[in-house]
């Protein structure tokens, strides 16, 4: 039987592309792009197996003709660029990288809540450019996280591996999800539940963690904006496209949002000309995941879960986190 081939959209740590060589012939890209719909549905034909990443989009017309795609391996937990349905339909398994990366996104929300409400990004720009001519004890005034109420909407794995952290800083939280969590783990997470506009009224700060569906887009913009408080921070390190960028660029501008943490953007990698004008956002490129461990344990998860989906290494037939399982079962 000749080997099942496999495609890497982008640069990937060479031993996981090694762990893939063990078992089938790799095509690995060494840059990485966006692709157009035309581009992706080329790159992917003729192969049986391609381990993709969050600028990979995934749907009918991606998947048209090719009829070889048998496992599409996502590298991350949030998988709104793959069209599950379509892939459902075409009979191939789709997986995610969810867990391994909870406690390293947490870190992370808390790092830019912490440089936003600080401004330790502005300070930084301003001590680098020389303007430094001794401390004044009324400048670069923040806010407060310690004793003020964190909100946290989106309360899933990552969510709760935040709220835990929230215990540390004083800090009581409120929460909104689709569902509400069992009381147990609401404990343990020392969040409490509310509705949508008391979590937006009464959060002295707000991070995001939903996941992106067609229902969220904008599920912060002007109108859930005016409800917050005009000082509080808002961390999105969910999915650009749930704020409204240019509602929130908006707000910040004129003094009615304190400031912003903001890892993920509509249309990234492009963002908003008006949030790059401004110095109370704290801008990062879609790194709360990356640190060195979890991103390689990412990439080990989704190449255990491609080996797994194409029927070999220990696994086989079983990957450890499918998206859709019932194409398994078929
Ligand atoms: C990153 O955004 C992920 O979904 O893992």
């Amino acid at each position: 039987m000749s080997k099942q081939r496999v495609w890497v959209s982008r640069p990937l740590f060479p031993e996981i592309v090694t762990k893939l060589e063990q078992y089938f012939v790799v095509v690995a890209e060494t840059a990485d792009q966006k692709r157009s719909t035309e581009q992706l549905k080329k790159a992917l034909a003729g192969f049986d197996g391609a381990l993709l990443g969050l600028n990979d989009r995934v749907d009918a017309a991606v998947l048209e003709g090719n009829n070889r795609l048998k496992a599409i391996a996502n590298l991350g937990v949030g998988y709104n660029n793959l069209d599950i349905a379509a892939i459902t339909r075409a009979g191939i398994i789709a997986s995610n990288t969810p867990e391994v990366l909870n406690e390293s996104v947490a870190d992370y929300a808390w790092a830019l809540l912490l440089v936003a409400a600080r401004r330790v990004n502005s300070a930084e720009r301003w001590l680098r450019a020389g303007q430094w001519h001794g401390m004044r004890f009324d400048d670069w005034l923040g806010v407060d996280l310690h004793g003020k109420t964190l909100g946290i909407l989106g309360m899933g794995r990552i969510g709760q591996a935040i709220a835990r952290r929230a215990q540390g800083f004083g800090m009581p939280v409120l929460y909104h999800n689709r569902h509400r969590l069992p009381e147990s783990l609401e404990q343990s997470c020392g969040a409490r539940y509310v509705d949508k506009p008391t979590l937006l009224r009464e959060s002295d700060h707000l991070v995001l963690v939903l996941p992106f569906t067609s229902e969220n887009r904008h599920a912060i913009g002007a109108a859930e904006l005016a409800l917050m408080k005009p000082r509080a921070v808002l961390v999105n390190i969910a999915r650009g496209g749930i704020v409204d960028d240019a509602a929130l660029a908006s707000a910040l501008r004129d003094g009615r949002l304190g400031a912003a943490g903001l890892d993920v953007f509509e249309g990234e990698p492009a963002v908003h000309a008006d949030l790059l004008a401004l110095e109370n956002v704290v801008l990062s490129p879609h790194i709360a995941s990356a640190t060195e461990d979890t991103r390689r344990a990412m990439a080990t998860l989704a190449a255990d879960n491609l080996i797994a989906a194409l029927g070999r290494g220990p696994q086989s037939g079983h990957p450890p986190t499918p998206i859709n399982p019932e194409v398994l079962t078929r």
